[in-house]
């Protein structure tokens, strides 16, 4: 399998939405298009009513007419499924294929993602498109891949919901006993003499069930799968084109990244970064490496990101001239095979008429669409490091070579969300950000790794608040201390099993023997209050009461309850050691210990004086070696570097130094590297 449609380069371009313009504007997008140079557009992807008007009659000819028009015009095509928006007739003849909210309300059209991913209905109808669509355009030669549903993650309940979760229950438990255990329902009269009795848990009177609520997290995550599953199978069988679709990154979490990652030929993402400057480049990075390490260390596609402003929280966000070019950049050093916006064209009605894309309301003669256009010259001259992702050069080779690991597994953000756990301000997502951030600031780029995945090819292993551990989790991570990694733990990490029941015999169980402490009693904190330590910083949120078996103590409390016992402790098993960070260290006190743990291991960034703001990242290509180096801080800075600047073709070899906002690509390829003679030690690289 490879990208069909003619593709070479990376991909640049965006959701293009046809069937909400004239055809004359058609004329003027695919003139713009080509003044930016477009090569790629997302076409279809909200589009059912337009292909599908009455329930079983296509209207295709826009359709054709359009991608025609992309073809001749060298521009690729992601088709899409535009299964995320049921049209009018659907809900009218099925209202059963309406979703459910969670206090039982079933909502109608008028917006998007009104579905029921349990109704027959709604597969029947969204595998007959999906099907229609893929007869008439899977050979044609415009179509680079296939982008298959739109960012799945419409949850429902109801009485079709709970028919399928019983099944999926049966599966899973065979039994109502071993059910009744697991779910616990002995507590507060819960026990179930019928499968029927079992509902979906929705809106009760106070807390749920808990093993209930995480059950059903995995079985929603299971049915969305199943619905991607059932589109792939009806594309795979009529197209050669590889499939994915956009995960919506990094968020919300309706279903398992790595399952969706394996299930599709490539893994794309939507990625809107949520501040400026460097701490916007820092999400822009964490979205990126979620993205490679979903894909396996494989290069993705970014399919959707902002030209400019983001609507968010009811509030629309603006983004600083150069950072939409900046993170474009961030995402290809990171894995990006493709460079994709949402949208092309800005509406001048619609629901997202504010959201801001490639060519803005005010039309061509604009900063966007200049920044829109300089972005694509510039990603021309990257072209050399376009892998395809399902070609045979995809997966050859990691496409970045981190040496540190954070732990991500969708069980344990569910787990994070239990309603009655000793704080309210747990929040996997926030510990899995904070620690990355830390590494970001640090130069220093990771993975995100499964525990249950092979953890040998890295050298320190984070673990943020992981609640859940299975056996086979803790053993991994021990064989991996064992055999020489630097393992950090933080707080509640490993306190239950994956029924989500503590753990016997001191608090974070699964973990506790690696750790070589026992941890007693949990100190959770007032919200805004926070302890000393000795090493004279301040902590927050959370602390403990530990004694040790075996570790020895890197700090203490200073303050409140645990005052004198340990806050952080050591514990070298084998060839390693194995960190545990029992309270919410501030940004200088975590920064502290990761410096501490990664010069244990010996890592160091990808080039000298990277971090605060500079981002250095080395990526792979084939058998090439290239550095980005990217300054998102708002005075010079300045690395020192040996390679060929790839868009200019000067030669570096010494001190480099970027003006704020700089971009620079060296290709570091060997021949490059041992000429020693080059010059060119002061250059300023500014786009
Ligand atoms: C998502 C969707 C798009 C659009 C953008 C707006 O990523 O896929 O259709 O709604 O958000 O941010």
């Amino acid at each position: 399998m490879t990208l069909t449609g003619g593709a070479t380069g990376i991909l640049f371009g965006g959701d293009y939405n046809p069937e909400q313009w004239s055809e004359e504007v058609w004329h003027d997008d695919i003139r713009l298009m080509r003044q930016a140079g477009v090569n790629t557009a997302s076409v279809g992807i909200f589009a059912w009513s337009s292909i599908e008007p009455e329930e079983g009659r296509y209207e295709f000819g826009w359709l054709d007419r359009i991608i025609r028009l992309l073809h001749e015009n060298d521009i690729g095509v992601i088709l899409a499924t535009p299964t995320a928006s049921p049209p009018p007739w659907f809900s009218i003849a099925h209202p059963e294929g309406l979703p459910v909210t969670r206090e039982g309300v079933r909502l109608t059209h008028g917006s998007r993602d009104t579905y029921n991913p349990a109704s027959p209905a709604y597969r029947a109808a969204a595998s007959g498109v999906a099907r229609a669509l893929a007869a008439r355009y899977g050979a044609h030669p415009a179509i680079r891949a296939w982008h298959l549903h739109n960012e799945y993650g419409t949850v429902s309940y109801g009485p079709l919901v709970d028919a399928g979760f019983r099944v999926w229950l049966q599966k899973r438990y065979g039994d109502l006993t071993t059910l009744n255990r697991v779910w616990h329902t002995a507590f507060w009269s819960q026990g179930y003499g019928t499968w029927d009795e079992i509902l979906s848990p929705q809106q009760t009177q106070y807390l749920p069930n808990p093993t209930q609520v995480l059950d059903f997290k995995r079985f929603t995550a299971d049915l969305l799968l199943d619905c991607y599953r059932e589109q792939i199978d009806i594309v795979h069988a009529l197209s050669d084109a590889p499939v994915t679709t956009n995960f919506m990154l990094p968020t919300w979490l309706h279903y398992d990244s790595w399952a969706f990652g394996d299930a599709s030929d490539f893994v794309s993402i939507d990625h809107y970064v949520d501040a400026s400057g460097a701490d916007g480049a820092a999400h822009a990075a964490f979205g990126a490496d979620q993205a490679r390490s979903f894909a396996h260390g494989r290069p993705w596609l970014l399919m959707e990101q902002a030209a400019n402003t983001t609507q968010s929280g009811g509030r629309i966000l603006a983004k600083e001239p150069g950072q939409a070019l900046a993170t474009s950049v961030q995402h290809v050093s990171r894995g990006a095979f493709g460079v994709l916006f949402f949208q092309w064209r800005a509406p001048y009605s619609g629901a997202e008429f504010f959201h801001s894309t490639m060519v803005p309301h005010i039309g061509e003669d604009s900063r966007i669409f200049r920044e829109v256009t300089r972005l694509g010259e510039l990603l021309r001259t990257l072209a050399e490091l376009a892998i395809d992702p399902v070609g045979a050069d995809g997966g050859q080779r990691k496409v970045n070579g981190a040496r540190v690991a954070i732990a991500w597994e969708a069980d344990a953000w569910w787990a994070s969300e239990t309603a009655g756990l000793p704080s309210d301000a747990f929040s996997f997502y926030r510990s899995t950000r904070r620690t990355h951030r830390a590494l970001w600031y640090l130069g220093i780029i990771c993975d995100f790794v499964h525990l249950d995945h092979d953890l040998s090819g890295y050298d320190v292993v984070l673990v943020p608040s992981q609640l859940l551990a299975t056996d086979v989790q803790a053993a991994s991570l021990r064989a991996f201390v064992e055999a020489g990694g630097q393992a950090v733990v933080w707080y509640f990490s490993g306190t239950f099993d994956g029924d989500l029941h503590v753990i016997p015999g001191g608090y974070s169980g699964a973990f506790a023997d690696l750790l070589g402490v026992r941890i007693e009693e949990l100190l959770p904190l007032a919200e805004g209050a926070t302890v000393s330590l000795d090493d004279g910083r301040t902590a927050s949120e959370w602390s403990e009461r530990i004694e040790l078996r075996g570790a020895q103590a890197l700090v203490h409390y200073a303050s409140g309850h645990a005052t004198g016992l340990p806050a952080v402790t050591r514990h070298e098993v084998g060839a390693g050691s194995a960190t545990y960070v029992s309270t919410e260290l501030g940004d200088s006190g975590l920064s502290l210990l990761l410096t501490d743990v990664l010069a244990r291991a010996g890592v160091e960034p990808d080039a000298p004086g990277a971090g605060a703001g500079l981002e250095a990242v080395r990526r792979y290509a084939g058998t090439d070696v290239y550095l980005f180096l990217i300054n998102h801080d708002e005075s010079a800075r300045e690395t020192t570097a040996v390679g060929t600047d790839i868009l200019t073709g000067a030669r570096h070899h010494g001190v480099v130094t970027l003006a704020p906002g700089a971009v620079l690509v060296l290709r570091e390829t060997p021949s490059s590297v041992s000429n020693a003679e080059i010059d060119g030690r002061e250059a300023m690289a500014q786009l």
